[in-house]
């Protein structure tokens, strides 16, 4: 026998002896527990695996995932699951839903990924803003329709009073086309916006439609104000704003400077907290685009630091947005980025970077998500690619920035079409540090938060999902808010008793469907 076949079969049998000691050793009853303790530890690892329930919390529990589990079975058996579908599709379906419900009436904390001009329900804009005096239409031939409250209109554009559209054309008609110029709504979504330049040129529009109507200085507070009520009247007790301080007119042609617009930001929220003692408040990130000159961010990151002195509980930082994709990275702008670290004595301008909202891997955008890490972002917006960066997911971890999800925008800006495909999805698996918001709900039909909280329930967490992961991201919401602390532990305070409160209603609602 030559040395190799000696080796081959000695090897042979020594594998024969290991397979046969397996396969002996391991009962079912072993492998059951042994499985069991996986799932466990699974269970334990997800977004608020950890928390323990109380009596009655387990019993809404009960009562939730009942729901949760018929709403889930329906869909695999109708092929009618909302996370699965477009969010146009999908809206009516949630809003039957007994999940939705329970989440509507849940205290959910804080909405931190916000935008100034896309918070409010469109519906509003139409039914009371444009039915103000003074509104002017004017739609030019291949362009954007324009909106725009004058005394005596300008000359740049055929303006035409807006109540006399509705006379000549019909006020159903009209309110109809205001909607399809300031949503992205559409029967077929995917037709309509067959990729992702499509659909933000689109969203851009409507951004620019809206505007016309928002930055006339009465209703950009009587707007802001609506905001704070739909998120208050969503149980949302806080919200962050980001925010252009855009240029704000008056009818006599006044124009207003971003300290003017910050200030009404403010003036509002008092009036709101006066009217609304059960809400927690509200701050302001300032926030540009991301194609404008290096000079440009400078100038924002000087106003930035003044006004982060002068009102310091309002003012939270500074962010850069605007679709990812085609921007300049943030290492355009990274002189001006570090610049507040250099000053002498250095300043702290704390930064709220959009970063990773793309599907093109290992392109400069991409790696927005390592240097917004890097310039000590205090969390990061979207997010949605740091699944493809190990050490950004390190990074993350160790200093606790948590990722902002928010899915029916990645759907409908067309990053994923199915939620279930989310990336955050895998990181709400391993309890990654993230807080969920909405984006823009008003330019797709939502409204506040609940339709953000149903899909990040029922699609990003799946079936191991339940009371213990919706509480948890409300509690993280406030933790992750840039409130400080005294103001945090108010807000826990309020929702304890908001939670306390809801878990009561919940039992008193639903107690007789327990065993
Ligand atoms: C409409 O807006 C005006 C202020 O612009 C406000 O006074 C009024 O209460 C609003 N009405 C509704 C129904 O929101
Ligand atoms: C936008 O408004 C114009 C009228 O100015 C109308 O013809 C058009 O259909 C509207 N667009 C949508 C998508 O509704
Ligand atoms: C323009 O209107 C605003 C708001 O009504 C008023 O405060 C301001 O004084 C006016 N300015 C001029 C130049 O008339
Ligand atoms: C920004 O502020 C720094 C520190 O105060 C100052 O040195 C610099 O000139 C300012 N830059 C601009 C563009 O205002
Ligand atoms: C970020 O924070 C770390 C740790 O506190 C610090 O060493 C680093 O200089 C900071 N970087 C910037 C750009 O501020
Ligand atoms: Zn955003």
């Amino acid at each position: 026998m030559s040395q190799n076949a000696h080796v081959f079969l000695t090897t042979m049998c020594l594998s024969v002896a290991i397979y046969i000691i397996q396969t002996y050793a391991i009962d079912k009853g072993t492998y059951l527990k042994h499985r069991e303790a996986i799932l466990n530890k699974e269970r334990m690892e997800i977004t608020g695996g950890e928390i323990a329930l109380s009596a009655d919390e387990s019993k809404v529990n009960q009562i939730l995932m009942t729901f949760k589990i018929k709403e889930i079975e329906y869909g695999k058996q109708n092929n009618l699951f909302p996370p699965a579908m477009h969010f146009f599709k999908a809206k009516p379906l949630i809003e039957k839903s007994d999940v939705f419900r329970i989440i509507k009436a849940m205290p959910k904390g804080a909405a931190l990924h916000l935008h100034d001009v896309s918070l409010c329900d469109i519906d509003w804009l139409i039914k009371n803003a444009s039915y103000l005096p003074h509104v002017y239409v004017c739609q030019e031939e291949g362009a954007s329709m324009r909106l725009h409250y004058f005394d005596k209109p300008a000359t740049d554009c055929y303006w035409t009073p807006l109540k006399d559209w509705r006379s000549k054309y019909g006020k159903d008609v009209v309110d109809q086309w205001l909607l399809g110029n300031m949503t992205l709504l559409v029967d077929d979504p995917v037709k309509a916006y067959p990729n992702i330049d499509a659909v933000w040129k689109k969203f851009l529009d409507t951004l620019g439609v809206a505007d016309g109507l928002i930055f006339y200085a009465p209703i950009y507070k009587a707007y802001y104000y609506q905001a704070l009520q739909e998120f208050y009247d969503d149980n949302v007790q806080y919200i962050e704003v980001r925010t252009l301080l855009s240029n704000v007119y008056e009818l006599n042609g006044t124009i207003h400077d971003k300290e003017w617009v910050l200030k009404a930001y403010i003036d509002t929220l008092h009036q709101f907290m006066k009217d609304h003692p059960d809400f927690s408040g509200s701050k302001t990130i300032y926030s540009n685009t991301r194609f404008i000159e290096p000079s440009a961010v400078q100038d924002d990151i000087n106003l930035s630091i003044k006004f982060r002195n002068k009102y310091p509980d309002h003012f939270a930082g500074y962010d850069l947005v605007g679709q990812e994709d085609p921007g300049f990275p943030l290492t355009y702008y990274l002189d001006q980025l570090l610049s507040p670290s250099q000053m002498s004595p250095p300043v702290d301008l704390p930064y709220f970077f959009h970063a990773g909202e793309t599907d093109w891997y290992g392109t400069a955008v991409d790696i927005n998500i390592i240097d917004a890490l890097l310039l000590n972002t205090s969390r990061i917006g979207h997010g949605y690619a740091i699944n493809k960066h190990p050490e950004a997911l390190r990074m993350a971890r160790e200093s606790n920035t948590p990722i902002e999800v928010n899915p029916i925008s990645n759907q409908v800006l067309g990053l994923v079409t199915d939620l279930r495909n989310h990336p955050a999805s895998s990181l709400m698996g391993e309890g990654f540090p993230m807080v969920i918001s909405s984006d823009d709900p008003g330019v797709w039909g939502a409204r506040a938060l609940s339709y953000d909280f149903y899909e990040a329930f029922m699609g990003l967490g799946g079936e191991f999902a339940d009371l213990k992961t919706l509480k948890k991201l409300a509690i993280d919401s406030l933790h992750y808010s840039a409130m400080n602390l005294a103001e945090k532990q108010d807000a826990m305070r309020l929702w304890q008793k908001k939670w306390d409160m809801f878990i009561q209603s919940m039992l008193q609602e639903y107690g007789n469907l327990i065993k």
